[in-house]
């Protein structure tokens, strides 16, 4: 191809990658199949690779960004960013009504009623039919500039559609939001790699877009609606109906149904049937929006502090009560995560009393403005645990506290940091109590070293009375220690240092997925296991090296790397040893009819179509080993261009030397690194 030609094809690859993203994610008509996308971006990634002059940052190869944030940059709303007023009631939304009627004498209006997605609200701005930056709403007048997040979510277009030229600004409002069934697998993953669980959708989408790795934010199953406008220029819009009509042919999401209501009875009825129907979408709404359809009265009727007076949210009443917020306290989970935890007077609640609810995080208490003596809303979430939802702020009497998290952990005392995620408070101290307690439930638990008997109960004495301060101690345990605590007679004193003690002979992966290595679920222990035979070995691995092997992402390597990094880690696995845990991969357990089992190899020189670590991970994906030095028991030698010292002495014993060619022919077949 010459070079036009090479362009031309280019610019047709990604117009029609463009369309059929659209196809897929926004208009929900696919017309070709995933393979035959895979094709259509496979083509234009090798192009764009070969010809990176003609690489631009709206292709569809460049969605998912490079090196994480170290922090947002902050924007500027050109156009506040506002909120709604909520109603709760027909009575009050017909006082909404009636308001615009005196504001608006003598005027014919209607009304668009839209679904109220519970999401996080965001900002698009469009320069010239092209996305420029993405930001949070923050305070309604700066937010954070969270373009390269939202850039990953395929349901936002990165150039406008336009038949004519695109405006020069179109600003978009909308929301994004994780459906229900990429929740839900969202957080099986979460737990199953040790991680704490997101309470809600709502949660998880406003988690995920504070990452700072867009990288991760890829993965999370965003998705996005877009049901307003802030700045315009070159582009206007009469109606409502019309901007949606005109948002959905510059083929951007909008709300999957609308109503147009000539009259507030017509509100009502959409209302209805939006509450009908609000099981069947695939995502959580959490009422409706009315918005008046005339934007010509848009300027007259102005706004309040913080939402305009054209619109209005009518909040479906889901299971919910009032009650006064006694107080805060902090619970510490597993990985340390601090979440506040609201003590509430009790109140029943959809049949059950209750009389704690879950707070979230201190954003969420930012965001809802809530302070300890308020009358608070409470609602049984769509999980099971009850959430305080927002605050009576006519009940209000002056007396009520802001609150602040605590700096130092309220177990253990220690100085907390901010996760990585942004969101959470955690308390880095291993040794801190509360963390240890849920450390150790999870080393003891079936899927884990499976200590038969080593319940919540025993756990929190053997830690409150300082017998174990970590998992090691348990194998220090005698039975007359154990039979003084609570509820303990002596044969189950006994049947419980028996039950510790048969755990040392666990299979190896279980005691990595016991250790609680962040991102380390028993899956991925199991994969762990087929590469390494030892714990010292796995130990040795490079972060390149780990992710070499399939499954296993830079987030996991990376994590596994901090791990062992840790002298204090270091020290724990010392102990462990000591008290003859099997840190070893049992002899037969080899990466299961791996080829090259039970041989080892040494790496010497320079490979030219692979890393070391690629090679190495190479070898393990088979079932082999990889070993520095040379002796009788090496199988081969792979070397290089300028090998070493080791081909010298492979050859004095004699061992099998295998250049680059030889090697690939043996490991074709190889998963990891070599495709
Ligand atoms: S219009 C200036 N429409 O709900 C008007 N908001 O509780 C801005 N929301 O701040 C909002 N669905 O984050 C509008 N169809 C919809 C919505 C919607 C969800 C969110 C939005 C808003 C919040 C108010």
């Amino acid at each position: 191809m010459s070079t036009p030609q090479i362009q031309e094809r280019i610019g047709k690859l990604r117009a029609a990658i463009e369309r059929h993203n659209h196809l897929y994610y926004v208009a929900n008509q696919p017309e070709i199949s995933d393979r035959e996308y895979d094709r259509l971006y496979h083509e234009l990634a090798e192009l764009e690779k070969q010809y990176p002059q003609f690489m631009t940052p709206d292709s569809p190869t460049q969605r998912v960004g490079g090196a994480p944030l170290t922090a947002f940059k902050s924007v500027r709303h050109r156009a506040p960013m506002m909120s709604l007023d909520n109603t709760y009631s027909p009575a009050e939304l017909t006082a909404f009504h009636d308001r615009l009627r005196r504001q608006l004498p003598h005027q014919a209006f209607s009304y668009i009623v839209e679904p109220k997605v519970d999401g996080v609200a965001v900002t698009l701005r469009y320069e010239r039919g092209r996305l420029v930056t993405g930001s949070t709403r923050g305070d309604g007048a700066t937010g954070d500039d969270i373009t390269a997040n939202l850039r990953t979510i395929r349901s936002i277009p990165l150039t406008l559609f336009s038949a004519n030229r695109p405006p020069a600004v179109l600003e978009v409002r909308g929301e994004v939001y994780m459906r229900r069934d990429g929740f839900a697998a969202l957080n099986r993953a979460r737990e199953s790699a040790g991680e704490e669980p997101f309470a809600n959708p709502r949660n998880a989408a406003a988690g995920s877009l504070k990452l700072l790795d867009a990288r991760i934010v890829a993965r999370r199953p965003l998705d996005v609606v877009l049901y307003g406008v802030g700045e315009l220029e070159g582009i206007a819009f009469e109606t409502h109906a019309q901007l949606l009509e005109s948002l959905k042919e510059f083929g951007l999401k909008t709300p999957l149904r609308f109503w147009q209501c000539a009259a507030l009875a017509e509100v009502f009825q959409a209302l209805e049937e939006l509450k009908r129907i609000r099981p069947t979408f695939p995502f959580e709404i959490d009422g409706g929006v009315i918005k008046l359809n005339e934007r010509s009265f848009y300027a007259q009727l102005g706004a309040t502090a913080k939402s305009p007076r054209w619109a209005v949210a009518f909040k479906y009443e889901s299971a919910r009560a009032e009650t006064t917020l006694k107080s805060i306290t902090v619970q510490v989970g597993r990985t340390g995560a601090l979440t506040p935890v609201a003590e509430l007077e009790s109140v029943t609640l959809a049949g059950s009393t209750i009389s704690r609810a879950t707070l979230h995080n201190a954003d969420e208490i930012k965001r809802k403005d809530i302070r300890v003596g308020d009358r608070v809303y409470v609602e049984k979430a769509g999980e099971v645990i009850p959430e305080v939802v927002g605050v009576n702020i006519a009940a209000r009497t002056g007396k009520e506290r802001v609150f602040h998290m605590p700096e130092k952990c309220p177990v253990c005392g220690e100085q907390v940091a901010q996760a990585e995620d942004a969101v959470a408070l955690r308390c880095e101290n291993l040794q801190c109590p509360a963390q240890l307690k849920r450390w150790l439930q999870h080393f003891a638990a079936r899927g884990a070293m499976d200590i038969e008997g080593l319940g919540e109960a025993l756990i929190d004495q053997l830690v409150d009375q300082r017998l174990v301060r970590d998992p090691s101690d348990l194998y220090q345990l005698r039975p007359e220690q154990v039979a003084d605590l609570e509820r303990l007679a002596e044969k189950s004193a006994q049947n419980l240092i028996d039950a510790i003690a048969a755990s040392r002979r666990r299979e190896f992966w279980r005691v990595l997925f016991a250790l609680g290595i962040r991102q380390v679920g028993a899956k991925k222990a199991q994969t762990l296991e087929q590469h390494y035979a030892s714990i010292e070995a796995l130990m040795k691995a490079t972060p390149d090296e780990l992710q070499q092997i399939r499954d296993l992402g830079p987030i996991v390597a990376q994590s596994i790397g901090d791990y062992f990094r840790s002298a204090r880690n270091r020290a724990l696995i010392g102990r462990l040893r000591q008290a003859g845990i099997n840190l070893k991969r049992a002899p037969g357990a080899a990466a299961k009819g791996g080829r090259l089992a039970g041989k080892t190899f040494v790496l010497t020189g320079a490979l030219e179509h692979f890393t070391r670590e690629q090679a190495g991970a190479a070898i393990r994906a088979l079932g082999g080993e990889v070993s520095a030095s040379v002796s009788k028991k090496t199988f081969a030698v792979v070397a290089g261009a300028d090998p070493g010292s080791k081909l010298d002495k492979a050859r004095k014993l004699g061992v099998k030397i295998m250049n680059e060619a030889e090697f690939m022919k043996l490991s074709v077949s190889a998963p990891a690194g070599l495709s």
